[in-house]
């Protein structure tokens, strides 16, 4: 159910209304109307976007632990949200908004990656510090990847998510958000460069390589900031 909600979000924010239908007509539509499972899942959608700028929470993560569903085998602890925002202040300490705007205006923004960002906590509490900047996660678990898109998204970040694996650098999927003033837009890439100034949502989603391959590209040359949870600085 966990991961149809992520789905059905995803395909939401991006207006793709087979895969989302796709979706829907798995489930038995006989209930009443606002008991149907799709109902439920549109105000359970609706509760999180009220909720999110009222917390400033990662939510999503939240309920993923908070039900069991994180993996012990892929070390799926994520960082408690005031321990996020310490360690994005202590990561970008040295980081000025003036500097980081600067960089944008400039095409050269400063960029923040973590390699292993289950929901993407870290990087949205550094996103909260320096929303001038770019932001990059990548997990290997397909339904953490999901989770950051959609955080990125529901916390208005500027940043590229990898679906895919940070030691051999395989990709899978990769999503676009972009902050805007009215709140983040979202869109799943394929061949397009991922930082292209193009809105156009519908020349970005296909399902070929090239933007994963330059996405890959990107994260492999570095970043000015990379993140590290707790467990990570802990056992280095
Ligand atoms: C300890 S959690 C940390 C999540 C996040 N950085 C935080 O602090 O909340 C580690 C994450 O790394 C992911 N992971 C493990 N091995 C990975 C790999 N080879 N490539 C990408 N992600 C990986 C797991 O799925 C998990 O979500």
């Amino acid at each position: 159910m966990f991961t149809d909600w992520l789905d059905l979000m995803l395909y939401a924010l991006q207006g793709r209304d087979d895969p989302y239908l796709d979706i829907v007509n798995k489930y038995d539509c006989d209930r009443s109307h606002g008991k149907r499972a799709p109902d439920l899942y549109k105000q359970a959608f609706t509760t999180l976007r009220y909720q999110t700028p009222r917390t400033n929470a990662d939510l999503l993560g939240v309920i993923y632990e908070t039900y069991g569903m994180a993996s012990d085998a892929f070390g799926q602890y994520f960082t408690p949200h005031n321990a996020s925002r310490m360690n994005a202040e202590i990561a970008l300490d040295g980081l000025d908004a003036a500097t980081v705007r600067a960089r944008r205006e400039q095409g050269n923004p400063v960029t923040v990656q973590d390699p292993a960002c289950g929901s993407g906590r870290l990087l949205v509490g550094a996103a909260q510090q320096f929303p001038a900047a770019q932001y990059w996660g990548m997990d290997k678990d397909a339904t953490c990847a999901k989770m950051t898109a959609l955080n990125f998204q529901l916390h208005n970040v500027d940043g590229v998510v990898v679906h895919g694996d940070s030691l051999t650098l395989e990709s899978f999927a990769t999503w676009r958000t972009r902050r805007t003033m009215l709140g983040g837009t979202m869109v799943e890439l394929e061949d397009a460069e991922p930082f292209a100034d193009s809105t156009d949502s519908a020349s970005h989603r296909n399902t070929g390589e090239n933007n994963r391959d330059a996405a890959m590209e990107s994260i492999d040359a570095g970043s000015d900031v990379t993140l590290r949870d707790a467990a990570l600085t802990e056992f280095q």
